[in-house]
């Protein structure tokens, strides 16, 4: 079974990046992936305090909602980050959660390596391509393999929903959550 979770580092619950995530995991799920959504906006994911114990434990000392989702990111295959820009740059939500994701993965022997993973961006406007670097490079830093679609998987919008009227956004979506099904195949059963 391909299992594939989406993250969405949006505050807003059922905005466009929630909508952008959930067309890429339909088309996941039709091409026979087994899909979950998390959404950011319900959990409670403070900033790393740079304390290091992580690396002395391989847990973080921070008590919230990081360890199960954590946990959810240990057991899928394929992984999506998704975030709305908000001035030019991803959520507070989003890359508190890469921090310390990142780091504790980093102290429990990298965890992530091989795991496929894509990035989704929303804006009403523009920064796509710096919010985009900055997810992509949470993946390229933990040994993650990166799938494309048929243009980097971002859309426009501003208003809850507004996503949908963007043709091409919702197309890049559907094909990066087929390829992701497809790529992971692959790396799980090599012919
Ligand atoms: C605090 C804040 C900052 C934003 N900054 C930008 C920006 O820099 N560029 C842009 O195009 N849109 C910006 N936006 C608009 C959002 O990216 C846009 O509304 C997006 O659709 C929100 O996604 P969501 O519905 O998933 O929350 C900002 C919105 C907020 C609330």
């Amino acid at each position: 079974m391909i299992r594939i979770l989406g993250i969405v580092g949006s505050p807003r619950a059922g905005g466009n990046t929630e909508r952008l995530v959930a067309e890429a995991l339909k088309a996941s799920a039709e091409a026979g992936a087994q899909t979950e959504i998390v959404r950011i906006s319900d959990k409670d994911i403070k900033p790393c305090d740079a304390c290091m114990s992580c690396r002395k434990t391989g847990e973080c000392k921070i008590k919230d909602d990081l360890e199960s989702i954590f946990n959810k990111m240990i057991e899928a295959d394929g992984l999506i980050l998704a975030s709305p820009v908000y001035f030019g740059s991803a959520t507070p939500q989003i890359k508190a959660l890469i921090d310390r994701a990142g780091y504790l993965s980093i102290a429990r022997n990298r965890v992530f390596e091989n795991k496929v993973g894509a990035p989704m961006v929303v804006a009403r406007r523009a920064g796509h391509n710096f919010t985009f670097a900055q997810l992509l490079f949470f993946f390229l830093h933990q040994g993650m393999i990166v799938p494309g679609s048929t243009y980097w998987s971002i859309a426009f919008g501003r208003e809850k929903g507004e996503v949908k009227e963007d043709e091409e956004g919702m197309l890049t979506a559907r094909v990066l959550g087929k390829k992701m099904v497809w790529l992971i195949a692959k790396i799980k059963s090599p012919s």
